[in-house]
């Protein structure tokens, strides 16, 4: 932990003072330098993508927020630049910090509703939108059966209980201490990681497995159906019989900040949160999402 400058807004920027971040998995891998062919870090290096928090300071031409406004969402590392959305990128000097700099135009910044809490808003920006995208790229239909593979982590939480509000029967990878939430949040039925999978299902969507092992999982679906993926290396395509694809929205183009908090007012996106963590334990929070089993999101509140 070092103290940095507190960052200052530029034309098109806000800053934020932080009220509470998520831990996604791109946070701890990016200091790794698993992108250093695209994207060298330099130290100090703050990491962070998704927050919640109040504005503090505009920046020349913004008019899409004000000073006062409560907000959230998720915006990547300026580093991360070359990977961002080319037209409106969402960059942050890192939400994992009292206070960051963010673009303001983008879909991935939104007002946070008041029924939606600083910690539960940061915990589904990323995980939110993702589930969002994945469910939008599925187009589920009332009566499928879906496997989840990674239904325990922040993104399949989300993905949970979308299936299900889509009226799908979703069977969802567990620990045994997770399988009574996962089924809280809708699943039909949960199996361990190292369980048969079923046979002939709709839909598969994995979120844990590197996008090279895919090969036990595309063969869960029947054919025709479709195999949706969020994980790198890109998939390899074991069948041609199923549609298979790899889902990722940088831009919001299937709904951004504002259609997640649209969710979790109705209650169809219930964040979950697996532990929470000051910003002093922020260090922690980073090493324990590496080491141990996590259930739905890590929660740094500052
Ligand atoms: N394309 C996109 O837009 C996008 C967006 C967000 C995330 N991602 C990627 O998607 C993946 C998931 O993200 P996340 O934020 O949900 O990560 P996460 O919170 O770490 O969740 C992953 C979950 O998968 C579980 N898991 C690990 N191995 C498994 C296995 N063999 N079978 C079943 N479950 C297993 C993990 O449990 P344990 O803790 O027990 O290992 C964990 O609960 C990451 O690779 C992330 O980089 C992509």
């Amino acid at each position: 932990m070092a103290d940095v400058p507190v960052p200052r807004p530029g034309p098109g920027q806000i800053q934020v003072r932080i009220a509470a971040a998520s831990i996604n998995p791109a946070d701890v891998v990016l200091p790794g330098g698993v992108y250093r062919e695209r994207a060298e870090l330099s130290f100090p290096h703050v990491p962070g993508n998704d927050f919640a928090g109040t504005v503090t300071e505009i920046g020349p031409g913004v008019t899409a927020f004000r000073e006062g406004d409560e907000i959230f969402g998720q915006a990547v590392p300026r580093v991360l630049r070359p990977l961002a959305d080319p037209v409106r990128p969402s960059l942050s000097t890192g939400s994992l910090a009292e206070y960051a700099v963010f673009e303001a135009d983008t879909p991935l910044l939104a007002q946070r509703p008041p029924g939606l809490g600083v910690a539960e808003a940061a915990a589904l920006a990323t995980s939110g939108l993702t589930a969002r995208a994945l469910i939008a790229t599925a187009r589920p239909q009332r009566g499928e059966t879906a496997l989840v593979v990674g239904a325990t982590g922040g993104v399949g939480t989300a993905v949970v209980p979308l299936l299900r509000a889509a009226g799908v029967t979703v069977i969802a990878t567990a620990t045994a201490a997770d399988a009574p939430l996962l089924r809280d949040l809708g699943a039909a039925h949960t199996i361990g990681y190292t369980d048969a999978y079923p046979d002939g299902v709709d839909a598969a969507f994995n979120l844990a497995l590197p996008g090279d092992r895919l090969t036990r999982i595309a063969h869960a679906v029947r054919g025709g159906g479709r195999l949706l993926t969020i994980t790198y290396p890109l998939p390899e395509r074991d069948r041609d019989d199923i549609d298979t694809k790899f889902v990722i929205d940088l831009g919001g183009a299937l709904g951004g900040m504002r259609e997640v908090a649209e969710a979790a007012l109705r209650g169809l996106l219930p964040a979950t949160i697996g532990r929470r963590y000051t910003l002093d334990e922020g260090p922690k929070a980073c090493v324990d999402f590496v080491r141990e089993h996590t259930t739905g999101k890590l929660v740094v509140t500052v």
